[in-house]
């Protein structure tokens, strides 16, 4: 195919904004479903997608759209909308060269909208703004291009109105797509090259591929290398997404195409595949580098599922390469896994899919963020080459004395919300430790905040709160802001004066207190009381913020029992006995696993 009449693009919105509707639309347009089918929101494959009601991971579709007198190809990469899946956004913007910005005309211009429109921005893609639900009785659609011309700078006129759920307008959209979106910059000239912008497996032909031809042609029984091995491999499966397979012997450069190399053909997102003469001094390596905001341990909800969890999660993380995971084991929890997750969202969902797609259970403790620090003098640490360190589990920071400086990651948090409710959305920006950004108006009844707020204030329940404090009308969305300068220290919880390891945190210096107060609070209340007292103490480099007693108290199981039933009193030792092993022992206190499981959860 001439690459002049493909077009390659993605929607990008706001949660709920109507990608997916818009989506099936376009899906029905060009004749890939029938109109009025039951099976809407084709593109939202996973279970989790549907019942969440938004997109998680990106799928693509080959649609074909005759346009005066010419048949162009649409390459819709469908994206996920939020900003934890940025990086399956990011990977999807490499191959497109416009997105449509759908915003509810309803609802206008919301943080999220924001946020994608920035991305589209700096990737210098042609954006199509674009208002949908407007056949709303409460569409507002003159309100909405003011805002997308005081926010964006969009002139109106350029601004298309559509309802994708009545079907209007999207015909002028799809026409839209074609005059204004410019095709591919590739060559079908020359060597073969695609790179991966997603990858999934099949039971039966291994790793297949989403890839974006970048130049010349591929065909079934090509022989073919990828960047990151030298084995040679040969193109078993080649196809397009309609969304259905479509088996085709070729394909060229600019098209989106499913490639895979057989069971044991490989392949993984970012890598490259390539014709085996292709001159490798001319590629460019720089990988574009996930980055880790929010790690959990992950472990088994009891260890004869060990196995069964392990699968899951491998297998998961080939669909998802954003995580990443390293073995991880608590003597109360036993072997387990630490997940790094790109955010809070991110970390929901993979949970979710590892119960729906693979039937494993597991266990999660709270989420934490990555913290840094800089060891003084000249001391360098070799697995790290210098002298920084990511600080992923607080047991490993360093003794203090050779901290020079400690780093915190901040995001700056975009926040959209009606004006009457800037007061509370500000206390608790600065509730959070965060420091204002300027404003600026969205419209006379709306206005947009940023501020810059460390990472750990926001990964627990911001978005909750936010919702709450304005009656769930402000919006919420941030980006990654870096490391900078912070005050933390490393909280111990020591019980008759020995540390429970699993109960260490990296906590700022302005919530010491209140973090140790609540910890020992709670452990009181869970533990339950022992043969000796026991003091629960929280500990910052030796001196003693919090502590609780709790009394002794003497279990006698058997006290109920009168008369001289032998065999019945031996059951209920024995009972006793086997509760003891799903026991944690410190320093002679059993403390039950449920009360780690409760105290480290979410
Ligand atoms: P995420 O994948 O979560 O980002 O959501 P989405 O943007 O894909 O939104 P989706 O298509 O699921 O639509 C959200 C809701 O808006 C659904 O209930 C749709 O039926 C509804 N909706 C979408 N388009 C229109 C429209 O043009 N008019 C009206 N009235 N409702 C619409």
């Amino acid at each position: 195919i001439d690459k002049d009449k493909i077009r390659n693009f993605s929607i990008v919105a706001h949660v709920d904004h109507g990608k997916s509707t818009l989506a099936d639309r376009l899906l029905e347009l060009t004749g890939v479903i029938k109109p009025g089918t039951e099976q809407t929101q084709v593109l939202d494959q996973l279970q989790v997608e549907r019942e969440r009601g938004i997109t998680v991971k990106a799928v693509t579709a080959s649609l074909n759209y005759t346009y005066e007198n010419k048949t162009y190809l649409l390459n819709l990469i469908d994206t996920p909308g939020h900003v934890d899946f940025s990086n399956e956004v990011v990977r999807s913007v490499t191959a497109c060269q416009g997105v449509i910005l759908l915003v509810d005309a309803n609802e206008g211009v919301q943080a999220q909208t924001v946020a994608v429109h920035s991305l589209a921005k700096r990737n210098n893609m042609t954006i199509i703004p674009t208002l949908n639900k407007i056949d709303l009785p409460r569409a507002d659609p003159d309100k909405v291009k003011t805002q997308l011309k005081s926010l964006f700078n969009f002139d109106p006129e350029t601004v298309m109105s559509i309802s994708a759920k009545k079907g209007w307008g999207v015909k002028e959209l799809l026409e839209a797509i074609i005059k204004r979106i410019p095709p591919p910059p590739v060559s079908s000239d020359g060597h073969f090259r695609a790179h991966i912008i997603d990858t999934w497996h099949d039971k039966y032909r291994g790793v297949l591929c989403l890839a974006y031809i970048h130049s010349g042609k591929i065909q079934i029984g090509q022989a073919v290398k990828w960047l990151s091995e030298t084995k040679q491999q040969t193109v078993k499966s080649l196809a397009l997404l309609r969304p259905k397979e479509e088996p085709i012997d070729e394909a060229t450069a600019g098209q989106v195409v499913m490639v895979g190399c057989g069971p044991k053909g490989g392949g993984s997102v970012g890598d490259q595949l390539l014709s085996t003469d292709y001159p490798l001094k001319e590629i460019s390596t720089s990988t574009n580098h996930v980055k880790h905001m929010v790690y959990a341990g992950i472990f088994p909800a009891d260890q004869s599922q060990h196995t069964l969890l392990s699968d899951a999660i491998k297998k998961l993380a080939l669909n998802d390469s954003a995580v990443s995971m390293h073995p991880d084991s608590s003597p109360a929890l036993g072997q387990g896994w630490r997940v790094g997750f790109l955010g809070l969202l991110h970390l929901d969902v993979f949970t979710q899919r590892l119960l729906q797609e693979y039937k494993a259970e597991a266990i999660l403790t709270a989420p934490s963020v990555p913290y840094k620090v800089k060891v003084k003098g000249a001391k360098i640490i070799k697995q790290y080459k210098g002298d920084e360190v990511i600080i992923t589990n607080p047991l490993l920071l360093p003794d203090p004395n050779n901290i020079e400086e400690y780093y915190e990651p901040f995001v700056i948090g975009t926040i959209i919300t009606p004006v009457e409710y800037i007061g509370p959305v500000t206390t608790l920006c600065l509730d959070r430790r965060g420091s204002p950004l300027p404003t600026s108006a969205v419209d006379d009844k709306n206005t947009l905040m940023q501020f810059i707020l460390p990472l750990s204030e926001i990964v627990v329940d911001f978005h909750d709160t936010l919702k709450s404090i304005t009656s769930g009308f402000a919006s919420f969305d941030y980006q990654d802001h870096g490391f900078h300068p912070s005050a933390l220290a490393r909280m111990d919880i020591l019980l008759n004066g020995v540390l429970v390891e699993e109960l260490s945190t990296i906590v700022h210096v302005s919530r010491l207190e209140y973090n140790a107060r609540r910890l020992t609070e709670k452990l009181k209340e869970m533990i339950p009381r022992q043969m000796v007292q026991v003091a629960i103490q929280a500990v910052v480099g030796g001196k003693v913020y919090a502590r609780e007693t709790l009394k002794a108290y003497r279990k006698d199981v058997t006290a109920k029992l009168y008369g001289g039933d032998v065999t019945r009193r031996k059951k209920l030792l024995k009972q006793q006995a086997e509760g003891k092993k799903k026991m944690r022992s410190v320093a002679n206190i059993k403390i039950p696993r449920n009360t780690f499981i409760d105290v480290l959860k979410r």
